[in-house]
């Protein structure tokens, strides 16, 4: 980039103070995974990352059981299932408006008449895997219905049918209220009998924001406890005694106030987690009740109500993960009642990047996405890339950062610019989900069109292996002047990837010295008198020494594969 620097675009740049020239050591840190306490989610799927195809990015709303097979069949002829490529995911559109008689989703009955079952049975018959959509809303973004409030109907069904990935989408999404019911008394009876054990308020054990409070309007001593919403304050009765192991209805006695809908959770022997939501009033009464059945063990018994929700992002944390671990009960269970292998169920969390899912994803899935929707633009693509790259320290095996599925072959955009979006998702450990029609990749004749320009990039088994490399590592930013960047991504064998960005509109020479990557604490790459250097694109291989340098085309990428010369 030397000559950038002294270029008119250079001055310019600098001039304006626009991305002035930055080492990694800025980026550089751990690689570490933050657990946040929650345990990582972990089914054993996506140890590299997922690759496959969905219909939303080319087709919507227009999707039907024949196109799904017939893409299907398209991958495995065209040679991109040898080059990994699994999954064939049915993106929104594919449900009926209405759920069957037992309350589950079923599959459009005009478009999808045979039902997903079948359909996944089709797709596995070809060496895939089928995956599906819904929402983590009421409704999916194209208002059909979805699974919030139907997490384990919806697990268990799709389980059943024999889906290996789900995309939970958040439209229509209602979080979780911050705000916490106020409790006056809880009794416990055994069902069936109107006896039981009544707990009160001022026997209550109170921390932190929780307190005892009294409003005459109500009934018995009218007291009552207030302020666990928000993870602020929490409410404990233990010791209590329980006279035999068994379900109780668990009956809260309520001071009803305000509009707003309240959230609870109540800890039972610090081990079993149970929620209710308790509506909004516009009732007459002062006083009101919610009933749930918890399980208890015969002796001591201790209970902790509280409200620990004090955000959006632990809403969006919480639904995700409940809908995870639905999702991980469902498999195995499915498992077991037929009698074979577990098919766990990818789990690719949409939330588009709202709640900052790169902090808490990986307990609760597989992958997610980063940003809003992508475009087959060269402007989406770059904004998505740039959200994305400096994301690098929370992608690794089993849970990935996903900058969305891929447009390479839609729109209009370029080769150069299809290698470019392709290389850069290779770059960042992104799930390779391809968005076009591959039917268009088998002639008339059922033979491959081998050369069509986008099947040759997106079946590119080099570009696939720096994507799919063991170590799981997503690439950072080395260097920038703004509009070209270097991106460097480890690989196992102690070599790396090297990424040269053109962002802008006119040709650029981009290099780096080889020292300088060297001495990155995080590239493997051991220093050596030279280096074998392989031009992915260009499939063309040479030794350098001291750096590596090429112009690059606008929008445009070179990729190269380079080890130490032993
Ligand atoms: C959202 C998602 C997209 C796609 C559509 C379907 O916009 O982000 O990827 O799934 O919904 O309606």
């Amino acid at each position: 980039m030397a000559d950038l620097k002294n270029s008119p675009l250079g001055v310019f740049l600098r001039k304006n103070k626009i991305c002035p020239i930055c080492t990694a050591k800025k980026l550089a840190a751990s690689t570490q995974i933050h657990l946040n306490g929650a345990d990582k989610f972990s089914n054993g799927t996506a140890l590299t990352p997922p690759m496959g195809w969905a219909s939303w990015n080319l087709f919507r709303n227009r999707i039907n059981e024949t196109l799904i097979e017939d893409i299907a069949k398209a991958m495995r002829d065209s040679g991109l299932a040898d080059c990994g490529y699994t999954y064939v995911n049915v993106d929104d559109c594919w449900m009926s408006s209405t759920r069957d008689a037992n309350g589950r989703l079923q599959g459009d009955l005009a478009t999808f008449p045979s039902g997903i079952k079948a359909l996944v049975e089709k797709v596995n018959a070809l060496g895939l895997k089928l995956g599906i959509y819904t929402s983590n809303g009421t409704l999916t973004c194209e208002d059909l219905p979805s699974s919030l409030y139907h997490e384990r109907t919806d697990a268990e069904t799709f389980a059943e049918w024999g889906v290996e990935y789900f995309k939970y989408d958040f439209c229509h999404n209602i979080p979780i209220p911050t705000n916490a019911p106020e409790i006056s008394t809880v009794t416990l009876t055994k069902p069936g009998t109107s006896e039981g054990i009544t707990l009160y308020a001022e026997d209550a054990e109170l921390r932190g924001n929780a307190m005892l409070l009294t409003d005459p309007k109500m009934a018995d001593t009218g007291r009552y406890v207030t302020g666990l919403e928000a993870g602020g304050g929490s409410m404990y009765f233990s010791n209590i005694d329980i006279p035999e192991d068994g379900n109780y209805a668990l009956t809260l006695g309520l001071h009803k106030a305000g509009l707003k809908d309240k959230y609870l959770e109540i800890v039972i022997n610090d081990t079993n987690v149970y929620s209710l939501i308790e509506p909004g009033t516009k009732g007459f009464s002062h006083d009101g009740r919610n009933q749930i059945t918890v399980t208890l063990k015969k002796g001591l018994n201790s209970f902790k109500f509280h409200n620990p929700v004090a955000s959006r992002m632990d809403s969006a944390a919480k639904q995700y993960r409940n809908m995870g671990k639905e999702l991980q009960r469902a498999t195995k269970l499915v498992a077991e009642k037929e009698g074979r292998e577990e098919k766990p169920i990818c789990f690719s969390i949409c939330e588009w990047g709202w709640n900052k899912p790169w902090i808490w994803g990986h307990t609760a899935g597989n992958l997610w996405r980063t940003t809003p929707d992508i475009k087959p633009n060269w402007i989406s693509i770059i904004g998505i890339y740039e959200a994305t790259v400096r994301l690098y320290k929370h992608a690794g095996p089993g849970n990935w950062n996903d900058p969305d599925m891929l447009e390479v072959g839609n729109g209009n955009l370029t080769d150069d610019e299809n290698k470019a979006h392709f290389s850069l998702w290779c770059m960042l450990a992104a799930p390779l989900i391809l968005g076009n029609d591959l039917r268009q990749f088998i002639l008339p004749d059922g033979s491959i069109d081998k050369d069509n320009k986008v099947l040759k990039i997106v079946s590119n088994k080099a570009a696939i292996a720096i994507n799919q490399d063991k170590l799981g590592i997503q690439c950072r930013k080395v260097k920038t002047n703004g509009l070209c960047d270097v991106l460097v991504k480890p690989l196992e064998n102690n070599e790396i990837a090297i990424c040269f960005l053109n962002k802008g509109p006119i040709e650029m020479e981009i290099s780096c010295n080889m020292q300088d990557i060297v001495k990155e604490s995080f590239a493997i790459l051991p220093r050596s008198y030279k280096y074998e250097v392989y031009d992915i694109w260009d499939d063309k291989e040479f030794e350098i020494r001291d750096s590596l340098s090429s112009k690059v085309a606008p929008h445009s990428v070179k990729l190269y594969r380079i080890k130490a010369d032993d």
